[in-house]
């Protein structure tokens, strides 16, 4: 700063002219007292100011210093112009080296380099978010940075060039990594759980069904056997009629041979066989519900025919003293696949008749209405409930409490999809005054007409 003395008041010796007298020189040196003391209080203002200056100064450092994010102000031509410290930690070179280095410098690969160019040092730019590049760390490795940039105005509002702070993702992203890959891990291993629970069950499924294959046929074997021996019998009996033997021979033949008892066996030898091969044929006919997806068409149909079918076929395999109390409308006329519902009924009605196997009186109330556009059936029977614990997995695939032979735990879980893809909805409970009680709703068709046919296929 320099002190100016205005001119008009400025005197020199040389232009005091000669014999001025003594007046004039008290004069000058007042003036000049006045200067001095002027001179004095400008110095003092500027060792002030300067101070002040010093501080904020050493407060922009330390809060430079200190931050933890990396920082770096560049010019409009793209040259670094400033960096703060950790800026110079990461990098390994001093803020002498990098200032007035193109800010592309910075970067370990061609990539980042290319990016830096074209997104964080543009003059006038919009401001970056989150622009991850690879920063070139002091051992020549790099690190990945994730940078945010803000264009840097002058007085006048012209764009001076960018502030960009930043950080390394290095540990974030590490960390993200693991996280992912112990989540594939999980998927994997319920994936797993999910088939060993499969094969078990399948396991499961192959013991009931050779367990209950196994009587019918060894019975059906057995019938075959006899059947033969018989044969033989009566081929040599007929041998001998054919023959013309004469009828003492006959008779004596026919009291050996047993012929008598052998046609009286015939018939339920026969029965019996017919029996098993149905038994037989019934198991596999199980069997197909749950393989086989049913493609039966969408079509109208009596939904209240449909349960009265599907009562009666697990009654008639049933031969207890199950009762079936039936509350039902004259009709319910429903749009989508009898076939399908009648797998859903009938497996309500199996639960109900297996859960009360060990009632003195096992009884099932089914009982229908409609409510809102949907026709609602309840299942009410008066077994022993579901176990509270259980009630979350009843439509779990493969969860039963049958044993080996009698259930597969797919019942409730097949028909769960059905239902739904009626867009109806099913669901079970335990009964206030005891027992199970599963509801089950499904919407009415659109235009309610007469119901046609009843619709339930065997
Ligand atoms: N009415 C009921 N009372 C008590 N428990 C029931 C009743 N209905 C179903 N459950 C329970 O729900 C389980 C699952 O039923 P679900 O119909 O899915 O399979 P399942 O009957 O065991 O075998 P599947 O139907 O494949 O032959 C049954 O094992 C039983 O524990
Ligand atoms: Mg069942």
């Amino acid at each position: 700063m320099t002190l100016r003395v205005p001119m008009d008041e400025a005197l020199h010796w040389s232009q005091v002219p000669e014999g001025v007298g003594e007046g004039v020189w008290i004069q000058v040196i007042q003036k000049m007292e006045e200067v001095y003391n002027d001179l004095l209080q400008y110095e003092v203002a500027l060792e002030e100011k300067n101070a002040a200056l010093e501080a904020s100064q050493r407060f922009i450092e330390s809060v430079l210093g200190s931050m933890s994010d990396i920082l770096l102000v560049s010019g409009r031509d793209g040259a670094i112009e400033d960096v703060n410290h950790s800026l110079v930690k990461l990098t390994g070179r001093s803020e002498q080296e990098l200032r007035g280095q193109p800010v592309a410098e910075l970067f370990a690969d061609a990539a980042s380099r290319e990016q830096a160019t074209r997104i964080l040092v543009r003059p006038g730019g919009d401001p970056v978010h989150d622009l991850e590049l690879q920063l070139r760390a002091a051992d020549g490795s790099a690190i990945p940075v994730s940078l945010n940039g803000t264009p840097r105005h002058g007085p006048t509002g012209r764009v001076l060039g960018m502030v960009v702070t930043g950080r390394p993702v290095g540990e974030l992203r590490r960390a993200y990594d693991g996280l992912r890959e112990a989540h594939e891990k999980l998927k994997r291993a319920q994936q797993q759980l999910v088939h060993a629970e499969k094969m078990a069950s399948l396991g499961r499924l192959v013991a009931g069904v050779a367990h209950e294959l196994n009587n019918p046929i060894s019975f059906v074997l057995g019938n075959v056997y006899s059947l033969q021996r018989y044969t033989a019998r009566l081929a040599r009996y007929l041998g001998a009629v054919h023959r013309g033997a004469p009828p003492a021979e006959l008779a004596a033949l026919r009291a050996e041979l047993r012929i008598d008892r052998v046609i009286e066996d015939l018939q339920p030898l026969i029965e019996g066989t017919i029996e098993g091969a149905e038994r037989t044929r019934a198991i596999v006919d199980g069997l197909k519900r749950f393989s086989a997806v049913d493609r039966e068409e969408r079509r109208r149909f009596d939904l209240t025919a449909v349960v009265r079918s599907a009562i009666h076929w697990v009654a008639k395999a049933a031969k207890t003293n199950f009762e079936v109390e039936l509350h039902l409308p004259p009709a319910l006329e429903l749009e989508g696949s009898p076939g399908q519902l009648q797998q859903v009924l009938m497996n309500l009605v199996q639960n109900a008749h297996d859960a009360t196997a060990a009632q003195p009186a096992p009884r099932l109330e089914v009982a229908a209405r409609v409510e809102g556009g949907a026709a609602v059936l309840e299942f009410h029977d008066n077994g022993p409930g579901i176990e509270p614990e259980n009630l979350p997995r009843l439509f779990d695939p493969f969860f039963t409490t049958k044993p080996v032979g009698k259930g597969t735990g797919l019942g409730l879980a097949i028909s769960y999809g059905i239902v739904e893809r009626h867009g109806g909805a099913l669901s079970a409970a335990n009964h206030p005054r005891g027992g199970a009680l599963f509801t089950l709703r499904l919407p009415l068709a659109a235009a309610p007409g007469a119901a046609t046919d009843g619709g339930a296929g065997g």
